[in-house]
């Protein structure tokens, strides 16, 4: 047996490909393990979404370059590779700045992993794949060998929004759904392999259009299959969100009260210089007509503060928003040029002082909003999926309708069961309660 290493950076769109080219690469003899020393095959599976995302991979990749030496000087051989989105926006550029990277393979390409290990083992050279070969990816890779008992799922790939400070429409490419009755089978497979909610992946998840189902007729589906309990998506476009799927949320009893919705920001100047396309009252009465549907349900986004040319009024207009609407959680992120993005080159870019007081007072405000939403769940009764053992000896951990993390003094028989959890106290990250 081989050694492989696959480290993942970034998103749940990254942890699936991770999962798949694991199994891509099971016939060849690879075995997963959890640290690069002395493993065969090193796969970096990176994020270009922020800079220190992207510039986390080149620190790791010196530190390999000496475990590679390490390896050949006692004769044997270790394969670097780079996946995902930095593979896919700088190409050969990652090979220039660090020699000892022999393979390069962006996120529609990966399939194509084995021969290119066969590829750059004959030519002892690099090998480099960052075409877009749209869905043809989904029809090579094999069936999931393993799974946890909540299981991502990717049916839709890439971006048409063009906001003006993403990288994805250049890395990821194109809106494209993958046929229903491919999902279906993949999630029959996950759930004979004793997966209990999928989560439904995309970098536009509720732009999903495979042969014109959308993505309620899909969750409608997938409902239907024996053992699925849960489902979840993400992550969701303003724009996209179809009336359909929000009644969905009132209608099918699987559907999860949970959407992860982002706004990136509550001033309308900023949203059109952004290009997002919706307003912030577009927004706001969006989240009205969801909640009339399902008025429970939480609602989590994604902000980016320090936006070119942002001022303190715009700024005001986003804690706003914020305390209008009312997030059950939040991630927020100070702006970070991406190059070859429209705003990177825009002008009157912020100050880095003035960024980090406004993601402090931003990021104060979301954590208040989390915890007075834990709070109110304390003393209710919540049906909980259970996903795992907890770290303390005799506790299980799982989740609610909400997404929250909940422990429990409980038997292990309960992992992959749904049980009602009475909601005692909260701790910093989780929840914790009894068997009701
Ligand atoms: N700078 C900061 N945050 C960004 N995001 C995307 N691009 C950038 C950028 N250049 C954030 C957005 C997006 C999330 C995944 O990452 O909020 O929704
Ligand atoms: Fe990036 Fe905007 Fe597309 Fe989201 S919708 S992936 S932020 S371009």
């Amino acid at each position: 047996m081989k050694k492989l290493f696959v480290k993942t950076y970034g998103c749940q769109m990254n942890a699936y490909d991770s999962a798949k080219m694991a199994d891509l690469l099971a016939p060849l003899g690879y075995a997963a393990t959890d640290a690069p020393d002395g493993a065969d095959m090193v796969i970096l599976n990176t994020c270009h979404i922020r800079e220190k995302a992207a510039e986390k991979v080149y620190s790791e990749l010196g530190r390999l370059r000496t475990l590679k030496a390490e390896k050949a000087r006692s004769g044997g051989r270790m394969v670097l590779a780079v996946a995902g989105c930095v593979a896919q926006a700088e190409g050969e550029e990652i090979v220039a700045r660090q020699p000892a990277v022999d393979l390069v393979v962006g996120p529609q390409s990966y399939h194509r992993l084995p021969e290119m290990i066969a590829r750059a083992a004959r030519e002892q050279g690099h090998a480099l794949e960052t075409d877009f070969p749209a869905l043809e990816k989904f029809d090579s890779l094999p069936e999931p060998s393993g799974t946890s008992i909540s299981a991502f799922l990717t049916v839709q790939e890439g971006c048409d929004k063009f906001c003006t400070f993403c990288v994805v429409p250049y890395t990821r490419g194109s809106e494209q759904s993958r046929p229903p009755q491919a999902i279906l089978r993949e999630a029959r497979q996950l759930a004979d392999k004793g997966a209990r909610e999928i989560v439904l992946l995309g970098q536009n998840v509720n732009a999903y259009n495979g042969e014109d189902w959308s993505l309620a007729r899909l969750c409608d589906a997938i409902a239907q299959i024996e053992g699925i309990r849960r489902i979840r998506y993400t992550t969701s476009h303003p724009r996209d969100m179809g009336d359909d799927l929000i009644a969905a949320h009132g209608k099918n009893p699987k559907l999860m009260p949970y959407l992860h919705l982002p706004v990136q920001s509550g001033s309308d100047a900023v949203l059109e210089a952004m290009n997002r396309q919706h307003s912030h009252d577009d927004y706001r009465r969006l989240v009205d007509r969801i909640r009339q549907a399902r008025p429970d349900i939480a609602l989590t986004s994604d902000f980016i503060v320090g936006f070119p040319g942002e001022s303190d009024a715009d700024f005001e207009a986003t804690l706003q928003l914020v305390g209008d609407i009312g997030y059950a959680t939040a991630f927020s992120f100070k702006y970070s040029k991406r190059p070859g993005t429209p705003a990177s080159t825009m002008r009157k870019q912020i100050p880095e002082d003035v960024k980090t007081a406004r993601l402090d007072a931003l990021q104060k405000l979301l954590l208040k909003q989390q915890y007075a939403f834990d709070d109110s769940q304390i003393g209710k009764v919540l049906p909980v999926l259970f996903e795992k053992s907890a770290r303390d000896k005799g506790q299980i951990m799982g989740r609610t309708p909400y997404l929250q993390p909940v422990h429990v003094h409980a038997d292990s028989a309960l992992i992959g069961q749904v049980a009602d959890v009475r909601i005692e106290r909260r701790t910093a990250n989780s929840l914790h309660g009894v068997l009701a």
